[in-house]
């Protein structure tokens, strides 16, 4: 897979993502990081990107010119993502479907934000990493970056691995216990030392029905709907 990253702070790549998993993937070709530099596609001295808004107010605005050359020159096909906290929210079944594309497109936004015209003229989708602001939106691309890499084939050591994992089925993960079988006085429960296979997969599936519904009832909800 290939990924694109549009960005005014391209020196932020690939930096989290080298490590562990992601960084097998992205060492081993599984997925190809190319990061492009905003200011690389503005034509004055100053090399602006930015300008001030119309209509008044704080802040600057990234300019449209820069960012539609830069996703004009683009070789691949898939969307083009704008990361913006006005965006759909990011959850594992935008994940499973952006993984399923050959490429991907990741427009970083700055300051106040980005012209709306590339909102609405040239990005297929608006994506937001949660309900809160941040200054940039490195950090979403690279979180996005991270949760659809584990997807790609190859890049997980276990192909099983992503399956059962919470948000699978629309259901919290059930928990997790190793070695000691008592800590400070605090058992694994009973069921997992039995080595019944079948017993151990009723209870972890009751886990984490249960575990949800405490947790994140809007997953079952959704699940009903
Ligand atoms: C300070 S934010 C701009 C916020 C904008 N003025 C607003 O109120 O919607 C600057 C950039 O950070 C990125 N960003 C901030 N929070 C984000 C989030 N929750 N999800 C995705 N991107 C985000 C976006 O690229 C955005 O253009």
């Amino acid at each position: 897979m290939n990924i694109e990253v549009l960005t005014l702070f391209p020196e932020q790549f690939p930096g989290p993502l080298t490590a562990g998993v992601t960084g097998r993937g992205l060492a081993a070709g599984r997925v190809n990081l190319r990061v492009h530099n905003l200011r690389d596609y503005t034509h004055d001295r100053h090399r602006q990107v930015d300008d001030v808004p119309y209509g008044g107010g704080a802040g600057m605005v990234l300019k449209p010119e820069p960012i539609f050359e830069a996703v004009r020159a683009r070789a691949g096909k898939g969307p083009v993502i704008l990361l913006t906290p006005q965006g759909e929210l990011l959850n594992q079944e935008l994940v499973r479907e952006l993984a399923g594309y050959d490429d991907l497109y990741l427009i970083c936004g700055r300051y106040e934000g980005v012209d709306e015209r590339v909102a609405t003229h040239l990005v297929d989708r608006e994506v937001s990493v949660g309900d809160y602001v941040l200054t940039g939106g490195e950090l979403p691309a690279m979180v996005l970056i991270d949760a659809v890499c584990r997807l790609v084939a190859g890049v997980l050591g276990s192909e099983a691995s992503p399956k059962d994992e919470s948000f699978d089925q629309r259901l919290l993960e059930y928990p997790h216990y190793t070695r000691p079988a008592l800590f400070e006085g605090h058992p694994v429960p009973e069921v997992l030392l039995s080595g019944h296979h079948a017993e151990i997969e009723r209870w972890r599936r009751s886990q984490a029905v249960e575990r949800t519904r405490r947790r994140r009832p809007d997953l079952l909800d959704r699940q009903q709907g």
